[in-house]
């Protein structure tokens, strides 16, 4: 797979073409880590393109920065209206936003202060992650042998580049074992998170999610689930889980900017409830898709409507 360009990326303030976006290779982050980044995902809708959830991926941008006393000079607005730009700039629908926040060229140690902070912003056109049919009919997952960090090594409520090293370790394994994706204990062993996914599990009506507290990335799409099952009426509340509850719940589904909602249907070769996507994930996943869409009211302001109308192809 190869990325498909577009014609600018947004550096420091100004649109750069998409292939002048180079970093020396002694930059700080390449040798030591040091980025911070979201995922963000602007939607198709019938009223034109929209971001989902813009302020709190760009806030949660800043609060990963802050952790790392990476703090930049644009503010929560700038950083939203420059994605906002971004998009329509490159013309685009439906598509993927990648903001990067990191330590740049400078100075070559790991005390970073001689090293200038770098923003990037770039988007371009993305199908769905882990397949069309896997929203559907579900993924094969494993639990992986890699836990994920012990708290008060690398935060894990920064949704920092470092952090990705452990999740390609989860990832690599998974699929060199015929796994669509990994779920990573914590360090005591309580279900944490898949390595680019929030997990939920779904339980007599009940959802449930680990907390934050179980190494768990602070997801927004698991926050929009939280907020849809409040909803929709569904039980939902934070709880740690035992490994083995992955295997006799009902259901069990990952969400994500990448993975949006998909089910679970067996975990270690273990069947999960019917095997098939259950119930209450198509309730939680048609209401998602229903607002994403534009299909039904944005009744929680989660989408930011990008100024022009998309002139590029549909992706769904
Ligand atoms: C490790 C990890 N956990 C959870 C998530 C889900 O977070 P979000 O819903 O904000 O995309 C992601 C995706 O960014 C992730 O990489």
């Amino acid at each position: 797979m190869s990325l498909p360009k577009t014609e600018k990326i947004w550096h420091n303030g100004k649109f750069i073409r998409w292939d002048d976006a180079k970093i020396h290779v002694l930059s700080h982050v390449i040798h030591y880590g040091s980025g911070v980044f979201e995922g963000i995902r602007c939607y198709h809708t019938e009223q034109g393109p929209a971001i989902f959830r813009l302020r709190e991926h760009m806030q949660r941008l800043l609060n990963s920065g802050h952790i790392y006393r990476m703090d930049t000079s644009f503010s929560l607005d700038e950083l939203c209206k420059a994605a906002l730009d971004l998009v329509q700039e490159n013309k685009l629908g439906a598509c993927y936003i990648r903001p990067i926040v990191f330590r740049g060229y400078g100075d070559v140690g790991v005390d970073p202060s001689g090293c200038p902070i770098e923003v990037y912003m770039a988007c371009w056109e993305w199908g769905k992650y882990l397949g069309h049919e896997a929203l559907q009919g579900g993924v094969d997952v494993c639990i992986s042998s890699w836990n994920r960090p012990a708290p008060n090594t690398l935060p894990q409520m920064a949704k920092a580049a470092a952090n990705y090293m452990n999740s390609q370790l989860i990832r690599m394994e998974a699929k060199a074992n015929g796994y669509a994706e990994g779920i990573a204990l914590d360090v005591n062993g309580y279900v944490s998170e898949g390595s680019g996914e929030n997990v939920f599990v779904v339980m007599d009506g009940s959802v449930t999610t680990p907390p934050l507290a179980n190494s768990a990335l602070p997801g927004i799409t698991r926050q929009s689930i939280t907020t849809i099952c409040h909803d929709l009426g569904i039980p939902v509340a934070e709880q740690m889980i035992p490994r083995e509850m992955l295997y006799i719940a009902d259901e069990v589904f990952m969400c994500g900017t990448a993975a949006e909602i998909t089910p679970v249907r067996t975990v270690d070769r273990v069947k999960v409830g019917t095997g098939a996507r259950g119930l209450v994930t198509k309730r939680i996943q048609d209401e998602f898709f229903a607002i994403t869409s534009g299909k039904k009211a944005d009744r929680h302001n989660w989408l930011s409507p990008v100024g022009t109308p998309a002139t590029a192809p549909v992706l769904r």
